[in-house]
């Protein structure tokens, strides 16, 4: 079984999150050799243009020696360790890919999808073997950000899951298993729970938008990066930990709790209410109409971080 002494991996669908999963194979694994397969006719222009910016402290043409384009489905898979797929954000796409996957794989390989939301359990259903298919949500850009969510349906097998998660360990990165699947997983949970509020705070015109960013940074953005929430106000309640903080604190923190429903309910925070708008608004007069602004930037200063709070870099 070739995991841990060969490292063919095939990338299905090489956008955003493909061509960043690409380059932390690269340059974590100086062994490994990356197979793409993606449809776009621009395919080889848009590698060669975006992905040698991604390989940081790399040797960018040993790198690209490793990366293949592979001409067909069948190609890509035949001889890889490693399946992800990061195709269209769509059901009967993954749901007619797994079966053709698993027709061209051999028996050792895993099979991987880095959906933000189809469940293994509905992408499988093709499938002969189900028990193979697992969720690895990255966290963009997973090149650079350590966290892969592992979520398996209720078929996938824990040795699956096991030898997923010791594949990512081996490359530095921070997999973390959860008990079962759950719609927008774990990290997209938290963050969405804090976007909700962000809304309800700026439609009640309590703060800016640009200002809630600056509290954002220069608070709980660089905190968290150190420590969770738990780990955060455990230490908070002093001597007696969380459990002391909920004594000292909780009352603020229930009342935060029902303001925050309050607010929820009687604005109407929720997709395409009318609070968007504004919100919208606001958004585009801080930082101009489009979103797009300098992600290297963002990727220099995120590594920074990473690398101040102690990130093990392999492969350097
Ligand atoms: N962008 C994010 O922040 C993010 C984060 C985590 C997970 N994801 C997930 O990753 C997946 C891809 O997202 P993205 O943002 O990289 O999208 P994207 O549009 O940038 O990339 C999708 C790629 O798939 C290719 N493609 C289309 N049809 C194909 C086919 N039949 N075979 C092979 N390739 C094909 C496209 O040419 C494109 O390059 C989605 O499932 C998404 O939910 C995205
Ligand atoms: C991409 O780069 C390779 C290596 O430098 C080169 O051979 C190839 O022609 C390039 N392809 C395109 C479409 O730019």
């Amino acid at each position: 079984m070739g995991i841990g002494t060969t490292h063919t991996i095939a990338l299905i669908g090489s956008g955003t999150i493909g061509l960043s999963l690409a380059a932390l194979h690269l340059t974590k694994d100086p062994h490994s050799k990356v197979i793409i397969y993606d449809t776009r006719p621009d395919l080889e222009a848009y590698i060669n243009s975006t992905l040698p910016g991604y390989l940081v402290n790399a040797d960018v043409q040993q790198c690209m020696a490793r990366l293949h384009l592979a001409p067909t489905l069948k190609d890509a898979v035949e001889r890889a360790d490693v399946v992800q797929e990061q195709g269209p954000e769509n059901l009967p796409f993954k749901q007619s890919l797994w079966p053709q996957i698993e027709t061209h794989a051999p028996s050792h390989t895993l099979f991987l999808s880095s959906t933000s939301g189809i469940p293994a359990s509905q992408q499988c259903t093709s499938m002969r073997d189900p028990s193979r298919l697992l969720v690895v949500h990255p966290y963009n850009p997973p090149h650079i950000l350590p966290l892969l969510e592992l979520v398996p349906s209720p078929q996938t097998s824990p040795e699956t899951t096991t030898r997923t998660q010791s594949f990512f360990a081996r490359l530095g990165r921070v997999p973390i298993p959860l008990t079962r699947e759950c719609p927008g997983f774990v990290s997209n949970r938290l963050a969405f729970a804090l976007l909700r509020e962000a809304c309800s705070l700026v439609s009640q015109g309590i703060v800016s938008v640009q200002d809630l960013d600056s509290i954002v940074t220069s608070s709980m953005g660089p905190r968290w990066s150190v420590a969770g929430p738990f780990k955060s106000y455990h230490a908070g309640g002093g001597t007696e930990g969380l459990r002391g903080f909920m004594e000292k604190i909780g009352g603020t923190v229930g009342m935060c709790w029902e303001e925050s429903e309050k607010g929820y309910r009687e604005n109407n925070i929720v997709v395409g209410g009318e609070w968007q708008e504004e919100v919208c608004r606001q958004a585009e007069e801080a930082y101009g109409k489009s979103g797009v602004g300098d992600t290297a930037e963002r990727d220099r200063k995120t590594r920074r971080v990473l690398e101040a709070v102690g990130e093990r870099e392999r492969g350097r």
